[in-house]
């Protein structure tokens, strides 16, 4: 067998046992809270990543929720209008963060 013929035969075996094994991703049920325009928010936040994806961040405060959308459409080119951005913050803030008070302690 030439050397060629022999990596040939290597890669298309190591090519075969990645597709045959099954890839197994854990799957975290994060349950979208309704209410508060929830739609809006899914129809443009789900596009590039998942929802645990975003949930995964733990209760966040609101200049986190409006600077993390504004990211999303400053870095990443969500097509998100301005208004759909207050919506989706305001619905984030409410259901998977908490306000800042005004007057820190
Ligand atoms: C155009 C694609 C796109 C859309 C739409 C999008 N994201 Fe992202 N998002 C990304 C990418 C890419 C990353 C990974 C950034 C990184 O690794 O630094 C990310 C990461 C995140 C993170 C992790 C923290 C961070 O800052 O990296 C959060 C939270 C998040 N997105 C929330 C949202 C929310 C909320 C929306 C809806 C308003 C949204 N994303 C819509 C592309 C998108």
């Amino acid at each position: 067998m030439s050397k060629t013929l022999l990596l040939i035969t290597l890669f298309a075996s190591f090519t075969y046992a990645q597709v045959s094994k099954p890839i197994e991703m854990p799957y975290i049920d994060y349950p979208v809270t309704k209410g508060d325009h929830d739609e809006v928010a899914q129809q443009y936040c789900l596009i590039c990543h998942s929802w645990g994806y975003i949930l995964n961040q733990g209760k966040k405060s609101r200049p986190y929720w409006k600077g993390t959308v504004q990211k999303m459409v400053n870095e990443f080119k969500a097509p998100i209008s301005k208004e759909d951005q207050q919506t989706i913050t305001n619905y984030l803030v409410k259901h998977y963060g908490f306000e800042v008070p005004a007057s820190g302690h």
